[in-house]
């Protein structure tokens, strides 16, 4: 069973109480237990990753290019937050790993918000991206990743 990593930056561990009017009540346990679930159903074991910092979140996308490499690995959905606007690092790493697919998420949408947030250093780097649906955009990038690098899948809705 391949492995998806569903990636969380700084501030998503306080999802459900952060903001509520722009990222919703849900708390990041049941965004991750949302995205297992997923998995699940798409036949791929989730492992979901949070973490406030950049030299973290890279260390993961570096596994994860190795994980890709040997065959273990679909891909990773990743939700960059602020770093996704102020991150070079952050996109030499997934250009630097080659290969593994990210889906960009953002669960509001970052272009009808402040000027700084309609810039992605992430985008470019990006296999597809998903924003503004909210929480369920986790698993719309899930299955958006799944339809575009495993098309085979007979478990795809
Ligand atoms: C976010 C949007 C970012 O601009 C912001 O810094 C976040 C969350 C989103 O999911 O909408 O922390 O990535």
């Amino acid at each position: 069973m391949k492995k998806v990593l569903v990636l969380n930056g700084p501030n998503l561990n306080l999802l459900g109480t952060r903001e509520p009017a722009l990222y919703g009540s849900t708390s990041l346990a049941d965004v991750e237990a949302l995205c297992r679930a997923a998995g699940e159903r798409l036949g791929y074991e989730v492992e979901c990753f949070q973490s406030n910092w950049e030299g973290a979140l890279i260390d993961k996308i570096h596994e994860y290019g190795r994980l890709f490499k040997q065959g273990l690995a679909l891909g990773c959905v990743f939700n960059p937050s602020a770093f996704t606007h102020t991150s070079v690092a952050l996109q030499d790493a997934i250009k630097g790993v080659d290969g593994l697919p990210v889906i960009e998420c953002h669960i509001s949408n970052v272009h009808a918000r402040e000027a700084f947030r309609n810039h992605s250093y992430i985008s470019p780097a990006a296999a597809g991206i998903v924003v503004g649906f909210g929480v369920p955009g986790y698993v719309i990038a899930l299955e958006g990743l799944a339809r575009k690098h495993d098309p085979d899948n007979p478990r795809l809705p």
